[in-house]
């Protein structure tokens, strides 16, 4: 990791070669240059590193000693003077408009954003990558799936940043597939999609990518293809999306049963009584969790609404209509390409905890409706105070609840 970086070396030797014969060449022509000495052209070495030498090798190398002396002295006060001190308030960077915390630096310094590409330790940096995948694909896996995440894997081109969460830690145990190598793994015991996606999917690390998918492990794919699916939310302008679900596999909501008279739908209707407003959840505005797919910019608002403590990511589907607008527009289903919930409940028995005699999978499903009814209060709390803070009258707003805490 410590490895030296000498690359200036040689050029600060030829500068100060170049300024040495200059000095006594001026001499010799009898120019006379009563101030200058040796020490003064010492320079404090840690300033070396701001110093572009081959600008002024460049730009002065083959004019007179004078002229040398000249531009040095003016690119010692543009350069190495601006170098602020405490005293000198003028020089110093304070850009307020710069990331937080980052006020200080030059703004073209700054790289506010980052990506999952890997590099190599070698070559040109500008010529690391071949390829720039423009879309990311997560699952949340544990072994016993594997099968499954290949041949939903294979489904996803080259164009695709694939990136596994382990929640059962056994993350060198794919190794046996090709396109594992190529993968982002990150390996955390017993957490859950949204856990994972809160801490390692921060919208200015996934900023590169123009749609994320963030999808369960027990996902059928054979009748999907995510180069086709993402033409499709491309043509109806889905922001937020999922593949339809293949009518038999245990449904629950209407909206995200797959259609077989469209491409994509908004819309649907429900069983009476269930919506309140044909716009709004469960009849549009609304996909499930389990196969979300973002645009860059509606994962960058649903990543915001993510609670640090509510893992379970339960009633997040009823408030990502509040990511994009308008909302019954820019959601919806793609049914041309579809898939089947095969409903493993792996995480709940494998990496739940078996209590009172409970099993594992049951103290999970209590935390989700627990985390559902919490989320919804804290909606409702937050939804009020902005209003309050606004001076607005908030008597009637009226809470949309699903579940009550
Ligand atoms: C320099 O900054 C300090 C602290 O911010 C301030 O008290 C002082 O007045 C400033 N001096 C000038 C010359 O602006
Ligand atoms: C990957 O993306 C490029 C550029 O959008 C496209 O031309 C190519 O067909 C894509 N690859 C596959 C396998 O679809
Ligand atoms: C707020 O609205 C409710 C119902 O619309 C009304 O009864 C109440 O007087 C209003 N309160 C204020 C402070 O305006």
């Amino acid at each position: 990791m410590g490895i030296p970086l000498r690359r200036k070396t040689n050029e600060t030797m030829r500068l100060l070669i170049t300024t040495f014969a200059g000095i006594i060449f001026g001499f010799f022509l009898g120019v006379s240059f009563p101030t200058i000495s040796l020490t003064k052209m010492n320079f404090p070495s840690s300033l070396f590193p701001s110093i572009d030498i081959t600008y002024i090798e460049d730009k002065y190398s083959g004019l007179s000693t004078e002229a040398l002396l000249d531009a040095f002295n003016t690119f010692k006060a543009n350069k190495v003077m601006s170098v602020p001190s405490s005293k000198d308030n003028e020089t110093k960077i304070w850009i307020p408009t710069n990331p937080r915390g980052a006020e200080r630096l030059p703004p073209d310094i700054i790289e506010s954003e980052s990506d999952l590409y890997p590099r190599r330790l070698w070559g040109q940096p500008s010529e690391d990558l071949t390829i720039k995948p423009k879309y990311l694909v997560t699952f949340t896996v544990g072994i016993s799936q594997k099968y499954n995440i290949d041949a939903a894997v294979k489904k996803f081109s080259e164009n695709f940043t694939i990136m596994l969460f382990h929640y059962d830690g056994q993350a060198s145990a794919w190794d046996e597939f090709e396109w594992s190598k190529r993968a982002i793994h990150v390996s955390v015991r017993k957490q859950t999609k949204w856990w994972y996606a809160k801490r390692f999917l921060h919208p200015d690390i996934v900023a590169p990518y123009d749609y994320i998918f963030m999808w369960d492990e027990d996902l059928g794919v054979e009748h999907f293809d995510a180069e086709e699916y993402i033409k499709l939310v491309r043509k109806h302008g889905l922001e937020i999306s999922q593949p339809g679900l293949e009518p038999n596999s245990g449904l629950t909501w209407a909206m995200t049963r797959k259609r077989d008279d469209t491409e994509v739908h908004k819309v649907t209707e429900e069983r009476p009584g269930w919506c309140t407003d044909p716009h709004l959840p469960p009849c549009a505005a609304f996909v499930e969790i389990m196969a979300t797919v973002f645009s860059r910019n509606a994962w960058r608002c649903a990543w915001h609404m993510i609670q640090n403590d509510l893992v379970h990511g339960w009633g997040l589907d009823f408030a990502l209509r509040r990511c994009v607008e308008p909302p019954h527009e820019k959601i919806g289903v793609v049914d041309a390409q579809w898939i089947v919930h095969q409903g493993v409940p792996s995480l709940g028995n494998q990496q739940g905890h078996a209590e009172g005699g409970r099993a594992p999978w049951e103290g999970v499903r209590e935390r989700c409706r627990k985390e559902w009814a919490m989320f919804q209060d804290r909606m409702a709390d937050a939804e009020t105070a902005y209003f309050k803070a606004m001076g607005m009258n908030t008597s009637n707003l009226i809470a949309h609840k699903w579940i009550e805490s």
